[in-house]
């Protein structure tokens, strides 16, 4: 495959990187790809120099696959364009999620969905990937009805940008500030911007995106999002009512035989998930999961995953991986053949 990393001289485009390596992508040339102040640099993949070029260029290169990581507005602007240049976008952004006309996919849950029309798919965001993940197989069995989630923020969840600013006030050094106040001792009630309705665009992700995911309009979420001076990853409290009734141990059951979850659950031992562990990981870990004592058949749990992997990078990569599984992508326009 022709692969272009579109932001890959950010945050998640250097994970993409490390990942596609490490899961070893068929990749036959790889276009890196970022902003005009980025291009000429050199970016190391395999041990191989590769130069950063502009995003005209590598449309012009008609890839099979671009993996954009470069914000919304990059996205809303260029996706289009490589996909009528021939090229299948899987898009980290916001900017398709919810466009009916486009897949909004976790690998797991939903990759079944993606044909070969689908030019632009979507990833949802990093805490809704990690929520719907461990939900799935619990809303298969007992049926949700209203999920409340509370989410404990890494600060590489906003960038390069926000993890200067929380290292640079560790060191006591005045910089460029990310937030609207300091991040390092503080806890920020406000992930990405303010909407008309109170809640936050990151709040509204985590009510909206986990319906059209599991396909089912039939619960409903509400979320409080908080940016915390972590780097390693995002962590969530999720509370969950259902329909019917469940079995403790079969829920943990349940959960360890998902593909991508692991359970990490013993008060005993004082085993549960944390940041430090899930840092660099693809998992998604679930513990403290025990029974919510103040309503019938309800479910409280703390889930924690690396933002950067399997909130971004890990399932991007693993959408492609299904698409070239299955045949679902190439770009065969007659100007790519020639
Ligand atoms: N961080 C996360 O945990 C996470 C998780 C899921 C999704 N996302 C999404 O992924 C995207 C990137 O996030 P990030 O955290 O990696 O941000 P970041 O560290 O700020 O990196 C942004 C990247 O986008 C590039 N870029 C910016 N403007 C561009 C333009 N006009 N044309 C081409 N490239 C441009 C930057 O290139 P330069 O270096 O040249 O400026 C850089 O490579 C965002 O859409 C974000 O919402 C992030």
């Amino acid at each position: 495959m022709k692969v272009a990393v579109v932001g890959a001289t950010g945050m998640v485009g250097e994970v993409m990187l490390k990942v596609l390596e490490e899961r070893n992508f068929p990749i036959s040339e790889l276009l890196l790809v970022a902003s005009e102040r980025s291009v000429g640099k050199k970016l190391v993949y395999k041990n191989e120099e590769h130069t950063v070029i502009g995003l005209a260029d590598a449309v012009a290169a008609q890839p099979d696959i671009a993996i954009f990581s470069a914000g919304g507005d990059t996205s809303l602007e260029w996706a289009p364009k490589f996909a009528e240049a021939g090229t299948t976008v899987i898009d980290n952004s916001s900017a398709w999620r919810m466009d009916p006309t486009k897949k909004l996919v976790v690998p797991e849950i939903n990759a079944s969905e993606l044909t070969a029309e689908d030019k632009i798919i979507a990833n949802p965001n990093c805490s809704t990937i990690q929520m719907v993940l461990a939900l799935d197989p619990l809303h298969k069995k007992y049926q949700m009805k209203r999920v409340v989630v509370s989410t404990y923020q890494s600060v590489s969840g906003t960038g390069v940008k926000a993890v200067e600013q929380m290292e640079n006030e560790a060191a006591g050094i005045e910089g460029e500030m990310a937030y609207p106040y300091p991040i390092n001792r503080n806890a920020l009630p406000h992930c990405d911007v303010f909407l008309e309705n109170g809640y936050t665009k990151e709040e509204m992700k985590l009510a909206r995106e986990p319906q059209k995911i599991l396909d089912d309009r039939t619960f409903s979420v509400t979320a409080t999002a908080v940016r915390i001076p972590t780097a390693g990853g995002h962590s969530e409290s999720v509370n969950v009512e259902f329909h019917n009734d469940f079995d403790l141990a079969e829920v943990r059951k349940l959960l360890s035989e998902t593909p991508g979850i692991v359970v990490q659950d013993n008060p005993d031992t004082n085993t549960y998930p944390m940041p430090v562990f899930a840092n660099g990981k693809d998992d998604v870990f679930v513990g403290r999961i025990r029974r919510d004592e103040t309503q019938p058949n309800t479910l409280n749990m703390w889930i924690v995953a690396d933002n950067l992997r399997k909130g971004a990078a890990t399932n991007a990569v693993q959408i492609a991986e299904y698409l070239v599984e299955n045949n679902l992508v190439s770009n065969n326009t007659p100007e790519a053949i020639s």
